[in-house]
This record gives C-alpha cells, structure tokens and sequence, in this order.
C-alpha cells in the first residue's frame, strides 16, 4: 500500500489487515505510542471538517508523530502554484499528506507528484478514512462484516462510494436507496457489483424504500455535500419520503442506525433516531481516529 485514496485499491486481505490492525491500536493505543516518533503529517484541507482535522491531529499525536495544518488562507490550491510543485515541495520535509479536496483529480494529482505517502481525506468521489471506520463499528457490533445487510439511504454521494467498495470487498449484501436522478456514480457502481460478485456479497440498488428487507444497520448522509450547489428546495420533497425516522427503523426491523456526521438533524434523520439506543454515531466518530492510525501506521511505521 503506497497511498490510501480509495478503498477500491484494496484487496480483502489488506482491508481485513487494517481493521484488524485498527482493533489492536484501540484496545492498546501505550504500545504504538512512538510508532509515528519523528515523522511529520502534512494536513492540507480545501473544505471544512471537524472530525477527520481532529481525527488525524489528535491520532497522529498518540502515535508520537506530528502534524501541521494548511489550510486555504493562502488561495485555493493550484492557485499560486501548481499541485505538483505543492506536492514535490511538501515531500521535502513531510512524511505524508493527508488532503480533503473538492476534486478527486487533485487527490490523483497529489499522489502522482508526492515521493511520500497521500492519504484521501474527502473529495467528491471518496471518503475511504469514513468508509473504513464505519466497518471497523460494524466489526465491533456484529462480529462479523461476511454478508452483513447494511441499506444506506439518501443521496447516492462520496460516502455511498466508499461504503459500496468497502462492503464489496468484506463480501456484505448491501442495499443503496436513492431518489431518481440522485443514484451512486455508474462506474462506481458498476466495479463495486463486480467486486460484491468476486467476494460473495451483492448490491442491490432501488428507488422503493418498501425494498428494503431485514437490515443489519442503516445509514445515511446529508443530501447536499459540501461543494454540491443544489438548492434544498428544489429536492426537499423529492427527498423526504427517505428521511431515517423511527417509522421507517421499525419498518426494516433494523438494530442500527449509522450517520457519518455532520448531520442535519430533523432533515436527512429525526433527533429520535440520532439520539436513541440504535444508533451508532458517535462510535463511528472515535474509530476515525483508530482507522486512520491503522492506515498511518501501515504506510509510515518501520
Ligand atoms: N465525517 C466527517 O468527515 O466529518 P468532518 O467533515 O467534520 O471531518
Ligand atoms: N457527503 C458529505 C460528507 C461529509 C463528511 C460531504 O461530502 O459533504
């Protein structure tokens, strides 16, 4: 592993490799405490985040290493100077790059140039260091990810992308409810069903809430991401018959409710679901530290 910019690059045996990896980091942060000692973690954001900028500076700090945040006071990235010179510059003295981009183009861009390691930390295709925490809390609830029925439900974004992969490779039968003209990107989902078919799990993609069966868990995003300028009056009706409510918990029979954060409460889900017993969120927070520290960890330690 070179850099970690999608979870389609993984194989099920890397990708179990670092749940399993993230589990020990958890139970024993003491014992990796200097896996990180003299390394440097450049953090280069072009959007907002509280969760991954903390997530990583935080989790770089227990593994002894450090971090410097760059973020765009400076002008957009490419502005005044091109990605590359960025990336060729900060492989001079960093040991990594982890970036949140609004384009996957310059995610691609920066791993191309960089002579160290770039991690994805969100960009309109990918959010892999959200898709990786979230089947390291489905470890820990069922045990097991091996045909595991997760339903994610809303707008088919980054985060649909990344859990589709995810689930794929882990062999889980995944369900993806979308209204009409806001499904997952076709090629996206066209490799996941065929990774999903190599590995023994399905995905099944429909507009009909009523096709959701049984689930293990369900989860959901917000319906306009950051950088997505659709106005939310035009699709609030469009969108409202698939707002996780208690209703519809009931109606899938589901144990688990899963939200990446930041949500919009009332909207996309009810209070009701965010804050009751099901739900899984602030669980899947804390494992974006111990997921990115696995990730970190494997690419960076001796
Ligand atoms: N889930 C997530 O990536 O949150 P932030 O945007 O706050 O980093
Ligand atoms: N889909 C969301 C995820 C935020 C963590 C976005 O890209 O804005």
């Amino acid at each position: 592993m070179d850099n970690f910019l999608s979870l389609k690059q993984l194989t099920q045996t890397q990708l179990h490799d670092l749940l399993q990896l993230a589990q020990m980091i958890k139970a024993a942060p003491t014992q990796y405490n200097q896996a990180l000692a003299g390394k440097s973690v450049v953090m280069l954001f072009e959007k907002p985040s509280l969760r991954t900028r903390v997530s990583f500076d935080i989790g770089i700090n227990k593994l002894g290493g450090h971090c410097l945040y760059l973020d765009q006071q400076n002008g957009a990235l490419g502005q005044r100077e091109s990605i590359a010179d960025f990336a060729t510059n900060l492989s001079c003295w960093a040991d990594a790059i982890v970036a949140r981009v609004y384009s996957n183009k310059t995610i691609n861009e920066l791993a191309q140039h960089a002579s160290v390691p770039v991690i994805n930390a969100l960009c309109d295709l990918y959010h892999p260091c959200q898709g990786l925490a979230d089947l390291l809390t489905l470890t820990e609830q069922l045990g097991t990810l091996k045909n595991t029925k997760l339903t994610y439900i809303g707008d088919g974004n980054n985060v649909t992308h990344s859990l589709m992969y995810g689930a794929a490779i882990m062999g889980m039968k995944m369900t993806v409810v979308c209204p009409a003209g806001h499904f997952p990107d076709g090629q996206v989902v066209q490799e996941a069903q065929a990774l999903a078919a190599q590995n023994g799990g399905s995905l099944l993609l429909t507009s009909e809430v009523s096709d959701i069966g049984e689930q293990d868990a369900i989860y959901t995003d917000t319906w306009i991401s950051m950088g997505d300028n659709t106005s939310f009056t035009d699709i609030q009706q469009k969108f409202a018959p698939y707002q996780v409510n208690q209703t519809l918990m009931q109606q899938v029979g589901t144990p688990y409710f899963m939200h990446c954060l930041p949500a919009h409460r009332g909207v996309e889900v009810t209070d009701e679901v965010m804050d009751g017993e099901q739900s899984l969120i602030l669980q899947q927070a804390e494992n974006r530290m111990h997921a990115q520290n696995a990730v970190l960890v494997t690419l960076l330690a001796q």
